[in-house]
């Protein structure tokens, strides 16, 4: 038998060869976009804090308090003794941001959507998943056991002719699909697909991840369009929250089976009472600062502009470069200039797909969203 080293040796040589090796790199984070990273100092086009929230004095105040007063881990399961007082106050909060009877907070978004859909699917049952739906999705999908088939990307059309094909005969069918899909920053038709869904019997989820806190005023994707009927709201506290954790916002018995079926709350240890107190400090801002969480979008709108590219949707803006080698060739050249852009490669994306993913961020001047088109352009030229 291959020995276990000379197993993961081979691995690494063979995605070496592909230019699809990934390393971590040390980075520390500092206020205003800015991070240090091997001594230098870098302004980041890469980091989810499209509101910079995770250094704002009251969302870190918050946080300290808690973890002063309260410990800095939950020390159990929800459902045994990690259960703190701060993260049902959490769950009203986005209830009301979101608009739903009730949300359950979960330990990360991977482990939100990874705890939701089993809950509601298993074997017998029928998944639809857009194409180009986060990794979480997927594996959530996975674990259910349901049978799991991929629409194309926003694709009404297709989804249709899969629900007509398929749906008949089977239990219960879940549609999933990011709100923003967060390696090409554009925007699920949420009202078409809840449309689609409610003719065909089937529930509709949609991960928020990189919608919550920057469009329609803080409320997110769904909020884009009134009226649709999007009974699965799942969302992370870990992006424009500044903070740690995921949710799912949605009725309160859905809610409620969450919270003694979800796998990932019944065997995970609770959400750190420092985490959550963070991201009400942080719903505090976004709902009371609707110019504040305008400005992700509005910079990438001027990047786009700036370059004429389609008007970006959402805070994300994909610069396709093709191979991975080119990619990573293509972020090191902004680095050398002073920006941290950094190249996503397969298989977080498509083969052949590999590009450079640029967030913005409130906290980017807007002379540096200029400097940076100006590169980019020179880049693709
Ligand atoms: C669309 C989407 N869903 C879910 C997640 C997972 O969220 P978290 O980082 O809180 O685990 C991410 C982020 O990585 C994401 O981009």
């Amino acid at each position: 038998m291959q020995s276990l080293d000379a197993f993961a040796g081979d691995k690494l040589t063979a995605l070496d060869a592909k230019s699809l090796r990934r390393t971590l790199k040390p980075t520390r984070r500092l206020e205003g976009a800015v991070v240090e990273r091997d001594g230098r100092r870098l302004i980041s086009f890469s980091c989810n804090d499209y509101l910079d929230l995770s250094h704002h004095p009251a969302v870190r105040a918050a946080a300290a308090e808690a973890a002063l007063n309260y410990g800095a881990g939950a020390a159990a399961s929800r459902l045994v003794t990690g259960d703190h007082p701060l993260l049902g106050d959490l769950e009203k909060r986005l209830a009301r941001l979101k608009g739903t009877q009730a949300a359950c907070v979960f330990g990360s978004g991977y482990l939100a959507n990874t705890g939701v859909i089993p809950t509601f699917a298993g074997p017998g049952d029928l998944i639809l998943v857009d194409e180009l739906a986060h990794a979480c999705i997927w594996a959530g999908a996975k674990l259910s056991g349901a049978r799991t088939i991929a629409f194309k990307h926003n694709d009404v059309g297709d989804l249709e002719r899969l629900l007509k094909a398929e749906r008949s005969g089977v239990r219960h069918a879940l549609v999933a699909t990011d709100g923003v899909f967060s390696m090409d920053g554009d925007i699920a038709p949420l009202d078409q697909l809840a449309k689609l869904c409610a003719e065909h019997d089937a529930w509709l989820l949609s991960d928020d991840a990189h919608g919550v806190g920057v469009l329609a005023e803080g409320r997110g994707s769904a909020a884009l369009f009134p009226g649709a009927d999007i009974p699965l709201q799942m969302g992370t506290l870990s992006k424009a929250l500044g903070s740690y954790g995921g949710y799912l916002c949605g009725s309160q018995k859905v809610v409620d089976l969450l919270k003694t079926r979800a796998r990932t709350v019944v065997y995970a240890t609770g959400l750190p009472p420092a985490s959550a107190a963070a991201a009400l400090a942080s719903l505090d801002i976004i709902e009371s600062q609707p110019a504040l969480t305008a400005l992700p979008l509005a910079k990438a709108r001027a990047f786009t502009d700036a370059l004429g590219l389609p008007p970006a949707q959402s805070p994300i803006v994909p610069v396709v470069i093709g191979s991975a080698e080119a990619a990573l060739a293509a972020s090191a050249r902004l680095e050398a200039e002073g920006f941290l852009v950094v190249a996503i490669r397969p298989p977080t994306v498509p083969e052949g797909t590999a590009r450079l993913r640029i967030a913005f961020s409130a906290a980017h001047a807007d002379a540096d969203v200029m400097r940076l088109a100006e590169l980019v352009r020179d880049l693709i030229a």
